[in-house]
């Protein structure tokens, strides 16, 4: 049974995303990708997930223009702003200072979004958004507001539909579900609240290990638990029990561009898969780790970051060969 399944959602992405052995990567085989950069649509990666059910929430309350906002950098941010573009909505993106150009920025005005800077750094974001989404009720408009990462509890409900598609697959792979240690990079928490939400519907015990790229543990727990509530509540399922997941604190060292870049480089040149510094290559690193540690299979949650990946590639390059 899949507990998202009455859920309205807005297609947008293509599903199941591949799940395959890293054979060449490791000859065992027993490290997995699934790839969430493969799903299909435009920039977005693993957000598809959730902006399926966050659009078709919004059309389904008679919204007419989704208000969200991030870094500069945010892919949710110009992902968001093409889902309601195709959805026929609106779009508001709020951006925390920084740099004015980035390419989910330009995806979002390409697709007719309004983006407007807002001084305050991206921790504000959200507090600015719903200031954004009452000026414009105010003015008449019915706003649908999202936060930074689509983290709701109706954002959730994307990656709660991706644990029971991952434990299918799994399944179909002969590999015991159970024994498996699930690694999901983790930003706003939405991916990892969700996952523990459909983890615990279908009562299955994995191991779950999120790594934390933008905050400190304690902060993101709460976070990842109390969505993860919202998610479980809205399914009518069972919560996930406190200590279901573990966390790996990389917020200090989120950037890689400040490390070597040796996974970005082992993972274009093994799998032909381009990592994003921000998210990707602190999950690859943890992912390697319990690999070695283990022997058990590790499933590496591969998430998009695309635009990221891209500006990668040049500069990862030249610190692993020593020329910057
Ligand atoms: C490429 C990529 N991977 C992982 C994440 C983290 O997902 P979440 O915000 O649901 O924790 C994000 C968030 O935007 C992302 O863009």
């Amino acid at each position: 049974m899949n507990p998202t399944q009455r859920h309205a959602r807005f297609p947008l992405g293509v599903r199941p995303t591949p799940l395959h052995r890293a054979i060449r990567l490791r000859e065992d085989a027993s490290l997995l990708l699934k790839r969430d950069d493969l799903t299909g649509f435009g920039l977005a990666g693993n957000k598809a997930r959730p902006l399926e059910f966050l659009m078709a929430d919004a059309l389904a309350r008679g919204c007419d223009v989704v208000v969200t906002g991030g870094a500069p950098a945010s892919n949710f941010a110009g992902a968001c702003a093409h889902a309601a573009y195709i959805a026929g909505l609106d779009c508001e993106v709020l951006v925390a200072s920084g740099p004015a150009s980035s390419m989910p920025l330009q995806l979002a005005r390409a697709c007719d979004a309004s983006v407007r800077p807002v001084e305050c750094d991206r921790s504000a974001v959200d507090d600015a958004i719903q200031t954004r989404a009452g000026e414009l009720e105010s003015q008449g408009r019915r706003p649908y507001a999202v936060p930074r990462g689509g983290a709701t509890a109706v954002g959730a409900l994307g990656f709660a539909d991706a644990a029971v598609e991952v434990r299918a697959q799994l399944d179909d792979l002969g590999i015991d579900p159970s024994r498996a240690t699930i690694v999901l990079p983790v930003g706003s928490g939405a991916s990892l609240a969700g996952f523990m939400a459909g983890s615990a519907a279908m009562e299955i015990d994995w191991r779950v290990v999120g790594v934390s790229v933008s905050r400190p543990s304690a902060q993101m727990t709460a976070q990842v638990m109390s969505l993860s509530t919202g998610c479980s509540s809205l399914m009518g399922t069972s919560p996930a029990p406190p200590g279901a997941f573990t966390l790996v604190d990389c917020s200090q060292d989120s950037d890689a561009l400040e490390g070597d870049g040796g996974g970005a480089r082992l993972m274009r040149e093994s799998e032909g898969i381009l990592l994003d510094p921000h998210y990707g290559v602190p999950a690859f690193d943890v992912a390697m780790q319990l690999h070695a540690t283990d022997r058990e299979p590790v499933v590496l949650w591969q998430t998009g970051g695309l635009p990221a990946a891209i500006e990668f590639v040049g500069v990862s390059d030249s610190r692993v060969m020593g020329r910057q």
